[in-house]
């Protein structure tokens, strides 16, 4: 089926999951929808958040997708299981993935999570990592400061390491083996976190496990392009093109055919 793959978040940060899901799915059509212009959505109220993204969600369902993935952990803990009771297509979100993620890789059943402040109080890495392994101790650490930085462009040089250092204090000395990278946004600065952690903490994120629960999905609904039709990329922000662009370029591989728009968003009045 040649229908394009939808991927939401509040900016560039779901482009590291929409990386994996192109590598991994490579005859898939994408259309990647950024919030930029609303981002951060971590600090925002559980109404505003679900608002932003029922927008973003009617806009790629007027382009004809026929699976969503929420590429944004905020989101995700907030919206998932509304969106996957009223929408007609598969939804798939990334704090499964990330919990199972972690949970083969931890070796001594200590882990911690960092997220945005939306995601670390909603709780949901806690009971999606206890509710398969109710052994393993999970540790959680919002970092606020780390989704403006990187939407600023701030992704290395003596301020982001400051910012990452003064986040992470909270996790040192915590025996942690596992760091779930749990926000889409921090694996663009993951060499600086590895290495505030040490070299006895495997810093992981959602991005292969999401995308090789893609895969699945589109077998199982038997929905997987099977034609040779080259796949199409559409990336659209609700910001500034042309920053986003530069962005993008700095975070992941851009195909080739990659096109970039703005666009506005329909106001969802309730
Ligand atoms: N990439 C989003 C996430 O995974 C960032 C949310 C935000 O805009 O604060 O949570």
């Amino acid at each position: 089926m040649k229908r394009p793959i939808g991927i939401i978040d509040s900016g560039v940060g779901g482009l590291t999951v929409a990386n994996e899901v192109i590598r991994q799915l490579p005859k898939e059509s994408i259309i990647y929808l950024g919030d930029t212009l609303r981002c951060p959505y971590g600090p925002r109220r559980k109404d505003e958040i679900k608002q932003f993204t029922f927008e973003m969600v009617n806009f790629l369902l007027d382009k004809d997708i026929k699976l969503l993935i929420i590429a944004c952990n905020t989101i995700t803990a907030y919206t998932l299981d509304e969106l996957q009771k009223n929408l007609k297509i598969p939804v798939l979100g990334v704090i499964q993935p990330g919990a199972r993620t972690a949970i083969k890789t931890t070796k001594n059943n200590k882990v911690a999570v960092i997220g945005t402040e939306g995601t670390i109080k909603s709780n949901a890495y806690y009971q999606a990592i206890r509710s398969i392994h109710p052994k393993i101790s999970v540790v959680s650490q919002a970092c606020p400061m780390f989704v403006p930085m990187i939407e600023n462009g701030i992704l290395k040089g003596p301020e982001a390491v400051s910012i990452v250092k003064e986040s992470l204090a909270p996790l040192k000395g915590k025996g942690i083996d596992t760091l779930v990278l749990g926000c889409t946004h921090y694996p663009v600065i993951k060499e600086l976190i590895s290495k505030e952690m040490g070299t006895k903490v495997k810093v992981i994120s959602s991005g292969i496990e999401t995308a090789r629960e893609a895969s699945a999905l589109l077998d199982l609904y038997g929905i997987a392009n099977k034609s040779n039709n080259s796949p199409e990329y559409k990336f659209y922000t609700t910001g500034e093109v042309d920053s986003f662009i530069q962005l993008s370029s700095q975070i992941f591989n851009k195909p080739d055919n990659g096109t970039f728009e703005k666009v506005e968003l329909k106001t969802l009045i309730k």
